[in-house]
């Protein structure tokens, strides 16, 4: 009922009513108080101020407590390996081919094949496009991926530096100094290609905006670690794998590849400083915490990536969100996308104690359950990550 007499509202009053029920959702899905009390402030920020859409620069307060140790122990060989590989496998984005041309329009170098998204659905739906029309939209809804994953990196960059400070091992400090250079590396390769190949740039997404909002304002480390090293950086893997295997167009592949091999070792050691701090040093609240955080970040960034900035330039004047919603929610590439994401994800937090008996209904609940069983980052090589394939369950 209420659906029919919304239809009625003219289109710009639906959008907005649309908008106000999916942020509703967000804020009403948080079960734990604590868990709202830490994303709420942000959800706010992000979805309903759009503070990262508003041209100007942000400033996200901080208030974590930064951790030095006089002694200088090697206290974490795990990490102090992490580090020496770091320093091995650094690379220098002037080295990527940018001689090389682009023509996104040419089959055999498109940025994302054109079945990435389903044109009989959308058909269906009342998207009615030329030829011509498609193979531009696939190219903006790449070109909008590329954005979201800059924007995502400056977010990895400013939280690599303050996890380097708070974190409470030296062997993580110097590890995490390898992983400020990583970050901001692939800020300035994404932002080169975006400027000078796609020469497009899309706004921050409000629901990754909140992500990266939340972890840097949250003084807790092993928030910031939980937020930035396992849960954006297991998206980005997922993201990048999806666009790696899909691309044709031979810069951005090459690009893709030298990122992806640093950001495994990101996740590798998000697991690894949170294995111990997790499943030795908090108490059982604490722990839960962390759990239903982690849970209602997943559902996050699971339904919401919605490329709604791209129906703003595109459809705004002639399609409903909900349409929108479907055509790219359902869309075999983002079918893909969400499957390696999670494929990668769940074992993670299984590996740093937080998918206990008490949250696997809630996982079992969103059919994501199924990926408990797989190996961790500590247990999966750069090259498997490369290969994109959903990593088996451990022997
Ligand atoms: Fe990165
Ligand atoms: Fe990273």
């Amino acid at each position: 009922m209420l659906k029919f007499a919304q239809r009625l509202l003219p289109p710009r009053v639906q959008r907005a009513l649309d908008q106000l029920g999916e942020t509703l959702s967000v804020i009403t899905e948080m079960r734990d108080p604590r868990v709202m009390a830490s994303l709420g402030p942000s959800a706010l920020r992000g979805l309903v101020f759009k503070r990262g859409k508003q041209g100007e620069p942000t400033l996200t307060p901080a208030r974590h407590s930064a951790y030095f140790d006089w002694s200088y122990p090697g206290d974490q060989a795990e990490m102090a390996e992490l580090y020496a590989r770091a320093k091995r496998g650094q690379w220098d984005g002037d080295d990527l081919p940018w001689h090389l041309g682009v023509d996104f329009e040419n089959a055999d170098k498109s940025m994302f094949p054109m079945d990435f998204l389903d044109w009989e659905l959308g058909e269906e739906l009342g998207i009615r496009l030329t030829e011509a029309e498609r193979v531009r939209l696939i190219t903006d809804m790449g070109t909008w991926s590329l954005s979201q994953f800059l924007h995502g990196e400056q977010g990895a960059l400013l939280a690599a530096a303050q996890v380097t400070e708070a974190v409470q091992f030296m062997d993580g400090k110097l590890y995490g100094a390898t992983q400020v250079v990583d970050e901001a590396r692939h800020v300035e390769v994404f932002a080169r290609y975006l400027e000078t190949k796609a020469q497009k740039l899309y706004q921050i997404n409000d629901n990754l905006f909140t992500i990266i909002d939340a972890l840097m304002a949250d003084s807790r480390w092993d928030i910031k670690f939980l937020g930035m090293q396992i849960m954006v950086e297991g998206l980005a893997l997922g993201a990048f794998g999806t666009m790696y295997n899909q691309t044709k167009e031979p810069l951005l592949k090459e690009l893709l590849k030298n990122v992806i091999q640093d950001e495994a070792r990101h996740v590798h050691y998000g697991v690894v400083a949170l294995r111990e701090h997790i499943t030795k040093q908090l108490d059982e609240r604490e722990r839960r915490e962390r759990e239903d955080w982690a849970f209602e970040v997943a559902m996050l960034m699971r339904n919401r990536f919605l490329a709604y900035e791209v129906y703003d330039e595109w459809f705004s004047h002639r399609l409903s969100r909900a349409s929108w919603r479907q055509f790219i929610g359902r869309s075999p590439g983002m079918e893909g996308f969400r499957t390696l994401m999670f494929s990668r994800l769940v074992p993670n937090l299984r590996e740093i104690g937080l998918l206990s008996d008490r949250i696997r209904p809630h996982w079992e609940r969103v059919g994501l359950l199924r990926f408990a069983n797989g190996r961790a980052a500590d247990q999966v090589t750069a090259e498997e990550v490369l290969a994109g394939e959903v990593p088996a369950a451990a022997a």
